[in-house]
């Protein structure tokens, strides 16, 4: 099983886009998928009912023990949506302890890059709490083609040292308007998936 977790301080830093496109992105390779939400919001729950249903398991688990029973999906890949740090802390918390792969979403903007800090403090904390072997790495995502903003930002966070994902995904309507909507194939979010499979040796 390879749980992977998308986690910031923040709402509105791509953590539900990611979940959902990352989740058809794996589903469409053939593994066995099941996205947990994490987030009392339900914004992927919401996403699944206006879109018909997703074509693999989905389930609602905003709990402090999501840990314990993010599992029970039983999946190849299990992907969670999970809430932000700010308001959800326990339920963040818990989602560190379960991954094998916690995923942070970042813009390459100078807000986004500045809340970095207060997130690597939580990080420290959960160090010794976390799986043994997991990892944590830094997606750069909303990332304007073309603009040295993304690259500016690769560097500072890889001298803060973050360990940050080669595929980046770019900045486009068609995910800003997915809300709701099929992913379409062959984007960004299979670069990521290919990326992940890899490193976790799967
Ligand atoms: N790659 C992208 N390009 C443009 N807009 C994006 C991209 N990813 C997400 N968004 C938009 O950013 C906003 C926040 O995304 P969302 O996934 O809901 O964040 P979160 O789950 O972290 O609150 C949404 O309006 C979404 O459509
Ligand atoms: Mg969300």
């Amino acid at each position: 099983m390879l749980r992977i977790a998308f986690v910031q301080l923040k709402p509105g830093t791509a953590k539900t886009t990611s979940a959902v496109w990352l989740a058809y992105a794996f589903h469409r390779r053939g593994r066995t998928v099941g996205l947990v939400d994490a987030d009392p919001g339900a914004s992927a729950l919401e996403w699944s009912d206006q879109a018909g249903g997703f074509p693999f398991k989905v389930a609602g688990l905003p709990v402090k023990d999501f840990h314990r029973r993010a599992d029970d999906l039983a999946t190849d890949v299990v992907i969670g949506d999970i809430p932000q740090v700010e308001d959800h802390a326990q339920i963040a918390r818990s989602a560190m302890r379960w991954a094998d792969v916690v995923v942070l979403p970042v813009a390459p903007t100078g807000i986004e890059l500045d809340r970095m800090s207060p997130m690597t403090q939580v990080l420290e904390e959960m160090e010794d709490l976390m799986r043994p072997g997991a990892q944590t790495c830094v997606l750069l995502n909303r990332v304007v083609s073309g603009a040295a903003s993304g690259p500016s930002a690769r560097r500072v966070l890889s001298r803060q040292g973050y360990d940050v994902l080669s595929t980046a995904i770019p900045r486009l309507e068609v995910f800003a308007q997915s809300f709701g909507a099929e992913p379409d194939r062959n984007t960004a979010y299979d670069q990521l998936a290919t990326e992940l499979l890899e490193r976790a040796g799967k």
